[in-house]
């Protein structure tokens, strides 16, 4: 595949034979005469290399390299640039090394020298974009693999992260305590745009003053408020070229909420007791164990922000709710911990097992966190036992007495089953609705035990 070079050269005489030269060698050469509209084709056609004169009218050599290496405008910081110089300008060709060129060539220089150079500089290039390739595969696949789980809801949050690697867009995080959002943000991050930059996360309902979270997040100005003794930086300038992490947004009073839209809006923000605008370009990830509709409902979250941070929603279901990741991740988890307190543990027996597995984990896979450092820090034996597990406050048999008591004789989970949803339908004036309600299941299953147990009522009559 031919190799795509710009050539930024404003002597006509010296353009023409150079162009000529790099073609013969195989270049797929475009040219520009000046820097201007050097960079106009630089955001629009992709190129492998550029090459150009240090002194142009306008725009000059120096600052199409900063241009370039700033990666600002779309272009592409890791294009290898290579300045022209004379021999008696080798000064500025020093100048131009340090700030990011490739390589430098004297305009006095024989063609096969500077077709060799050329072509090392692509080399080399290749080589750099192959390890930043390779580098960014690794980060993606460890960030996964301290992702525990294999149940098809992770899987689909898996690959909903790679398919948005890359992309500068807005994610808004919702699931219960502890079920990991904090982790899929950093993933999100890692396999983001920003991921060179910092990840910078903020507690919007942790700050008891309304203040407080807007000089946390925006940063004060010297003597902006009492207290406000020295300068300080907000989270969004902290951010900047990075992610900023907006956890716990349900739980942000409303003024803050109002400041943060805005801010959304044109990325713009001023510190407390400012005037001049600071800009802050960072990727927004947002997250909240919150129902955030029904916090719009009672008031308490605003409805144009909530448009605007659930734009592509992901939702992390409760650990009961994939009980195949428990297995994986109490081994991932007993891994960890064996080795930190050195402890002789090979794994779990198999009424543990069976316990881990149909416990609730009301604090979803933090709890399950705790409870296995817990247990291995205390373990002395081999195995972890089901009597283990209850020590740790893991146990099936609940608190509260069954409202019912299992008979000497045995009972029919049937028969139990035909009249509890009789009695049910009997409190609720035959309502098949309000009876599911109290049993805790759906319309179509208590529909399918109505026929079942062949149950008829009177006033369902009308609706034949
Ligand atoms: N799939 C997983 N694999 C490995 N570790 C996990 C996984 N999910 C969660 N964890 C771990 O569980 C703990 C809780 O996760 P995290 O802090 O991300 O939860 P959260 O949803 O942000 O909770 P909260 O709403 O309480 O802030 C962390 O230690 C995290 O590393
Ligand atoms: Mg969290």
């Amino acid at each position: 595949m031919a190799r795509r070079l710009l050539l930024i050269e404003d002597d006509p005489i010296f353009l023409k034979r150079l162009q000529a030269n790099l073609r013969a060698a195989g270049f797929r050469v475009e040219i520009a005469a000046d820097g201007r509209s050097a960079l106009e084709k630089l955001k629009t056609a992709w190129f492998d290399l550029v090459v150009t004169d240090i002194r142009l009218p306008g725009v000059d050599g120096l600052e199409i390299l900063g241009r370039i290496k700033s990666g600002q405008e779309g272009l592409d910081p890791a294009l290898p640039v290579v300045v022209l110089t004379s021999v008696r300008d080798v000064d500025t060709a020093v100048r131009a090394m340090r700030n990011g060129a490739a390589d430098y060539l004297t305009k006095e220089a024989e063609k096969q020298e500077i077709v060799m150079r050329l072509e090392r500089v692509l080399e080399q290039s290749a080589l750099a974009n192959e390890n930043r390739y390779l580098r960014a595969q690794i980060e993606q696949h460890s960030e996964f693999r301290k992702m525990i789980g294999e149940s098809a809801a992770l899987r689909a949050i898996k690959d909903e992260i790679a398919d948005l690697a890359g992309q500068d867009v807005p994610v808004l995080l919702t699931g219960e305590t502890g079920v990991g959002k904090e982790l899929v943000a950093r993933a999100l991050h890692r396999t983001g745009p920003n991921s060179a930059g910092p990840f910078v996360d903020v507690n919007c309902g942790a700050l008891p003053d309304e203040n407080l979270l807007l000089s946390e997040l925006f940063g004060h100005e010297r003597g902006a408020f009492t207290g406000a003794v020295s300068l300080k930086r907000g989270k969004f300038e902290l951010a900047e070229g990075g992610t900023l992490f907006l956890d716990e947004i349900g739980d942000m009073p409303l003024e803050a909420q109002s400041r943060i839209l805005k801010t959304i809006e044109g990325l713009q923000v001023t510190r407390l007791g400012g005037s001049r605008p600071i800009e802050a370009r960072c990727r927004l990830l947002f997250a909240t164990n919150k129902n955030l509709e029904q916090e719009v409902e009672k008031g308490h979250f605003r409805q144009d922000l909530f448009y605007r941070i659930n734009l592509l929603p992901i939702t992390i279901p409760p650990l009961r709710e994939r009980r195949d990741d428990i297995p994986l991740l109490a081994r991932f988890f007993l891994e960890q911990f064996r080795e930190k307190y050195r402890k002789p543990l090979r794994g779990f027996d198999e009424d543990a097992l069976t316990i881990l597995r149909a416990y609730n984990w009301p604090g979803n896979v933090r709890e399950l966190r705790n409870v296995m450092e817990r247990l291995i820090f205390r373990s002395k034996a081999e195995t972890i036992t089901a009597e283990d597990l209850k020590r740790c406050g893991v146990s099936l048999v609940p608190d509260q007495p069954l409202p019912v008591a299992i008979p000497e004789g045995g009972l029919s989970l049937d028969e139990m089953e035909r009249r509890l949803v009789i009695e049910a339908l009997e409190r609720t004036d035959w309502s098949q609705k309000k009876a599911a309600a109290l049993l805790g299941i759906s319309v179509d299953r208590m529909s399918n035990r109505v026929k079942k147990y062949g149950l008829t009522h009177s006033s369902w009559r009308i609706y034949r």
